[in-house]
């Protein structure tokens, strides 16, 4: 692809995940970084120094005037999505958008259908999906080793200080299952389908946070399947497992299971075969994070490949207001007690 064909992209948001962002922009030839955006003028400064941007801006409105984009990719928090997410699709600007998408089910079906009216193409960036080790075990499922799944266990339990590096966790009246159990229940309905019903138990166990920083949830899916995701951010042991998904699946031919320190063991009609899943990651990332890391980038490699192509992303806007209805779907049913149907998508 020439200089002159590549895809013109400005980064939104230039704090503590979009180091990652930018990084991994750096390792993809097809896209070229035109512009960084902060509200803080000293990080759009940093950012526009450190990852080689021709500009830096504090204001998304006036960065969408100036210059000639493709799309933006989006890395503030959620509060802000809505009306960002607007202004790039007034521009006729394609958009990736961070998880979660917004705080409430009515901002996430607004922010989808701005992009829909404007046939702006939206994906949000939720990339445990795209973890190299997920997509072995998505592989594996998806050919078949273990016959139908039947049985899901998902398990990101951890005590990994979170707060030091993201002070506005501690803040959060909904925290766990908003911040990090969407990613894992997103994983889970890439693997084992859409959710039927859901219970949802929650706990907080740290006094000095706002939230609840335990979840436990147990799904029906639409084919019969049944999976519990559980989350915790209160988890002591040793060794410290952050960031890593410990999974088993349950299928009529067999079982694959995500073991700790990235072993994927895969029992297939009475045979056993396990290896090391944990991938060679680039050198800008950095143990433990480099498994998500590297998710950031192969979640950006798949929005170019979904563009060349002319295909929907996997985690397109109406995708991911099926995870979204999952975790409202969770809060209703620890506030309420009792089963709950997730909601439908927006068309
Ligand atoms: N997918 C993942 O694995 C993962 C991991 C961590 C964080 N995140 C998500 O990334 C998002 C950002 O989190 P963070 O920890 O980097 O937050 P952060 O507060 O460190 O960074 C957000 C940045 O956005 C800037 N900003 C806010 N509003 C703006 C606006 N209107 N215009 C321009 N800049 C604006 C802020 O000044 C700040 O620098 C969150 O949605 C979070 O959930 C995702």
């Amino acid at each position: 692809m020439s200089t002159q064909q590549k895809l013109r992209l400005a980064v939104i948001g230039c704090g503590f995940f979009a180091q990652n962002h930018l990084h991994a922009w750096s390792e993809i030839p097809e896209v070229e970084l035109i512009a960084v955006c902060d509200r803080d003028p000293a990080r759009a400064e940093a950012a526009r120094q450190r990852f080689g941007a021709p500009a830096a801006y504090t204001d998304v409105e006036a960065m969408l005037r100036a210059e000639r984009l493709d799309f933006v990719d989006i890395a503030t928090t959620m509060e802000t999505h809505r009306a960002l997410v607007g202004l790039a699709a007034a521009h006729g600007v394609h958009v990736i958008v961070q998880k979660p998408l917004a705080p409430s089910w009515e901002d996430c079906a607004a922010i989808v259908e701005s992009c829909r009216a404007a046939n702006v193409r939206l994906m949000v960036h939720e990339n445990f999906r795209f973890q190299s080790p997920i997509l072995a075990v998505r592989k594996a499922v998806a050919e078949g080793r273990i016959g139908t799944p039947h049985f899901a266990q998902l398990s990101f339990r951890s005590g990994y200080d979170v707060y030091s590096g993201q002070p506005y966790l501690a803040t959060e009246k909904r925290f766990i299952l908003i911040d990090l159990g969407i990613h894992i229940l997103d994983v889970c309905r890439a693997i084992m389908g859409e959710a039927q019903t859901l219970y949802c138990l929650t706990q907080q166990v740290n006094p000095e946070i706002a939230g609840e920083d335990v979840a436990t949830t147990l799904i029906r899916h639409a084919g019969g399947g049944v999976s519990i995701v559980d989350c915790s951010y209160s988890s002591r042991r040793l060794p410290e497992l952050f960031p890593q998904t410990i999974l088993r699946i349950e299928g009529s031919a067999g079982t694959i299971e995500l073991l700790e320190g990235y072993r994927l063991r895969v029992t297939s009609n009475g045979a056993v075969e396990e290896r090391d899943a944990e991938p060679v990651t680039p050198g800008w990332t950095e143990k433990p994070w480099h498994v998500v890391q590297e998710s950031v980038l192969n979640l950006q490699r798949h929005w170019i490949s979904a563009w060349m192509n002319g295909t929907d992303p996997e985690t397109s806007g109406v995708d991911n207001l099926r995870t979204y209805g999952l975790v409202m779907a969770a809060y209703a049913s620890a506030e309420r007690g009792g089963a709950v149907v997730p909601a439908a998508p927006v068309p």
